[in-house]
C-alpha cells in the first residue's frame, strides 16, 4: 500500500498595503507573530502604498470633493497596488480596516485563519476614496468603537489575532482552545508559584492534582467573571 502522503499546507499569506510600513515592522515580529514566521506557517508582507504613486513626491492623497477638512486616499495608487497583488496570486479576502466596518471578534478570527491569502488595506486621512471600496474590498473590519490615527495598528490586531490560530503556532494547541471568547465565556483566573503572596492563597482545587475538579472549578469560574463582566456573551 502507497503511504499517504503528508499534507504540506502552504503558509497563510497576509498582504499589508500601508502608507507607513515602519510602524507595523516591530509588532509583527516579536515573540508568537515571529515564531509563526520561522516556522514557515505565516508570511506577512509589508506593501508600501507610496511604491504605487505616479508623480515624483509620491503622493497618495487628495483634497475631497465637496469641501472639508482632511485628505482622501486616492483610487489610482491603491489600485494599481491591489491589481499587481492580484496578478500574482488569488486573494479570499480583500479587507480594509476602518472604524465603520464590522466590529472584529473571535468568531471572524476562527474563520479568517482558515484562508490561504489576504489583502490588508490601511486607511488613513479621512479615509479612502469610496470607489476603491466599491471595486475591490470584500469585508471592512474595525477592532472597535474608537479612531486611530491609521488602520496600521488594527492590522497589527488582526494579524496576531489570526496568526496564533493556525495550527502548529503555539506549542499547547490546545491553549488557543481555552481563550476568553472561544465559548462566549471569558478566561478563568490563573495562579503560578508561590502558593501563598502577600497573604493571598491559590485556590486549593488547583493544587490538588484532582484533575476533574479543576475542570468543573475553572467553568464555574469562567461563568462567574461572564456573569459579573460580561453578561451580554451569555445571551448570546
Ligand atoms: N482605523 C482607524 N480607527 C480604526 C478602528 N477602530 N478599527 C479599524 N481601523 C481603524
Amino acid at each position: 500500500m502507497k503511504p499517504i502522503p503528508k499534507t504540506t499546507k502552504k503558509a497563510m499569506r497576509i498582504d499589508i498595503i500601508t502608507v507607513l510600513p515602519e510602524l507595523l515592522e516591530s509588532p509583527l515580529n516579536h515573540s508568537i507573530m515571529k515564531r509563526a514566521k520561522e516556522k514557515g506557517l505565516l508570511e506577512v508582507n509589508l506593501i508600501s502604498l507610496r511604491d504605487f504613486a505616479t508623480d515624483k513626491h509620491h503622493t497618495v492623497d487628495d483634497y475631497q470633493y465637496g469641501g472639508g477638512a482632511g485628505m482622501v486616499m486616492m483610487c489610482e495608487p491603491i489600485s494599481s497596488c491591489i491589481e499587481h497583488l492580484k496578478s500574482e496570486r488569488t486573494y479570499d479576502e480583500i479587507i480594509y480596516m476602518t472604524p465603520d466596518g464590522e466590529t472584529l471578534s473571535q468568531k471572524q478570527l476562527n474563520k479568517f485563519s482558515l484562508l490561504q491569502n489576504i489583502i490588508i488595506l490601511c486607511g488613513h486621512y479621512k479615509g479612502i476614496d469610496e470607489r476603491i471600496r466599491q471595486l475591490y474590498i470584500t469585508k471592512e473590519i474595525s477592532i472597535g468603537d474608537y479612531v486611530l490615527s491609521g488602520g496600521e495598528l488594527a492590522a497589527a490586531v488582526f494579524t496576531d489575532g489570526v496568526g496564533r490560530l493556525l495550527p502548529g503556532v503555539l506549542n499547547d494547541e490546545t491553549s488557543a482552545l481555552t481563550d476568553s471568547f472561544q465559548d462566549n465565556l471569558l478566561a478563568p483566573p490563573v495562579y503560578t508559584r508561590p502558593p501563598v503572596f502577600n497573604g493571598l492563597e491559590v485556590p486549593e482545587v488547583l493544587l490538588s492534582g484532582h484533575e476533574k475538579k479543576i475542570q468543573e472549578w475553572r467553568f464555574e469560574q469562567s461563568m462567574e467573571r461572564t456573569r459579573q463582566r460580561r453578561p451580554d456573551l451569555l445571551k448570546e
